[in-house]
């Protein structure tokens, strides 16, 4: 018989009284306790980063950590990165420049993409390959995802000019049409 733990965790700064099994890991408990189903439920073996979410801050796969040592942390899923009805840049981003296709990688793929441009929002290419190399996605082909995340830490920045060339998003005009 499955031996059960109370605990409050605060996630995206609610404090949520829970009740679950002990042995179960954050990611369970987020999703079936909690009701927050935006985190993935993907290998449950620390693969694929699909069940990445923040811990005070840091990317922490949620299929590996228990919920029992999650009391009195921080901690963030993607439900959170909106603010009311504003995206997170990297939210819009990702939307605009079409870096999300299934979307199952998505929110771990945020996730991890906001731990590295809270420490630095200017990253270079490979620096965000480097810190989104344990997120796997199998339709994008990365490419997509590189350049959202450049373009978010643009935003991000406040740069005017950052993101991608006209073209990128809205295609080239047709020959002979002024643009
Ligand atoms: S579900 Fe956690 S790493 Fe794959
Ligand atoms: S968008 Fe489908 S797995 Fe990444």
């Amino acid at each position: 018989m499955d031996r059960y733990t109370t605990a409050t965790l605060r996630v995206n700064g609610q404090d949520l009284q829970v009740v679950f099994p002990t042995h179960h890991t954050l990611l369970e408990v987020l999703r079936e306790e909690c009701g927050l189903t935006g985190t993935k439920h993907g290998c449950e073996l620390g693969e694929c980063g699909t069940c990445t979410v923040l811990v005070d801050g840091e990317p922490v796969l949620s299929c590996l950590a228990l919920t029992a040592e999650m009391e009195g942390r921080s901690i963030e899923t993607v439900e959170g990165l909106q603010d009311g009805n504003e995206l997170h840049p990297l939210q819009a981003a990702f939307a605009d420049l079409g870096a999300a296709q299934c979307g199952y990688c998505t929110p771990g793929m945020l996730m991890t993409a906001t731990a590295l441009l809270a420490e630095n929002d200017d990253p270079s290419a490979d620096e965000i390959r480097t810190a989104l190399a344990g997120n796997l996605c199998r339709c994008t082909g990365y490419h997509k995802i590189i350049e959202a995340v450049e373009w978010a830490a643009g935003v991000v920045r406040g740069d005017a000019g950052a993101g991608p060339a006209r073209e990128v998003l809205f295609g080239s005009s047709v020959p002979g049409e002024g643009s």
